[in-house]
């Protein structure tokens, strides 16, 4: 699967790493890569992988050589995102398909590292990119459209009260201009939401 990073996942993999959070999970046979990647070094507290290695990593049984890590450190985005393309290519075949997505949603609409206006967001080849983040400057890698969408499930996690109306536009079949109205993937997509960001849904 293909782990969220942002802030909304963190108390799921928390739970998930728990005793009773994982039972029966074989996570020897479990390969764990992820969506997207800050360009930024594995420690630095805008880390995706930090705060997985935190919240899961550092108290499950994944074997080392099952988790994939964007190399963010990386000084060419652009080649680091070509060798994780290769490492997907790799474990997964010519093809990939990723058995889940594990996906967030930003109030603006965007998943993954795929902004809206995104020029990744035209990506129809390569399956990782290198692309802009919100900040100016900043720098991301990210699965694209067509990795996400090859998919056999995505499960979206989205929380809080700001992202209720968009949550509401978009399971009504709306804004397709924004990037999570571009994740249709052959597969299953689940939603799971608080209240909160279920509020708006007639
Ligand atoms: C990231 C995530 C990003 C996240 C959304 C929602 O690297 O930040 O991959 O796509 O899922 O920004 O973030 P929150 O869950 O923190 O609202």
């Amino acid at each position: 699967m293909a782990l969220a990073g942002g802030a909304t996942p963190r108390r799921t993999y928390q739970r998930l790493a728990e005793p009773d959070g994982h039972e029966g999970v074989p996570w020897e046979r479990v390969l764990l890569f992820f969506g997207d990647e800050r360009c930024v070094p594995p420690d630095h507290p805008d880390s995706n992988h930090r705060m997985v290695r935190e919240a899961l990593l550092a108290r499950l049984p994944v074997p080392a050589a099952n988790v994939f890590r964007m190399a963010g450190e990386a000084q060419d985005p652009d080649q680091a995102a070509a060798a994780y393309e290769a490492e997907l290519r790799q474990e997964l075949g010519p093809a990939p398909r990723l058995d889940l997505v594990l996906l967030g949603m930003g109030a603006d609409g965007h998943v993954a590292s795929l902004f809206p206006g995104s020029p990744a967001l035209a990506e129809s080849r390569r399956l990782v990119c290198a692309a802009a983040g919100p900040r100016p400057g900043e720098r991301r890698l990210t699965l694209t459209l067509p990795a996400i969408n090859a998919a056999a499930g995505v499960l979206f996690l989205v929380t809080g009260e700001d992202k209720a109306g968009l949550v509401a536009e978009v399971l009504a079949g709306g804004r397709s201009d924004l990037p999570v109205a571009r994740v249709r993937p052959d597969g299953e997509v689940h939603w799971l939401l608080d209240r909160a960001a279920a509020s708006r849904i007639r």
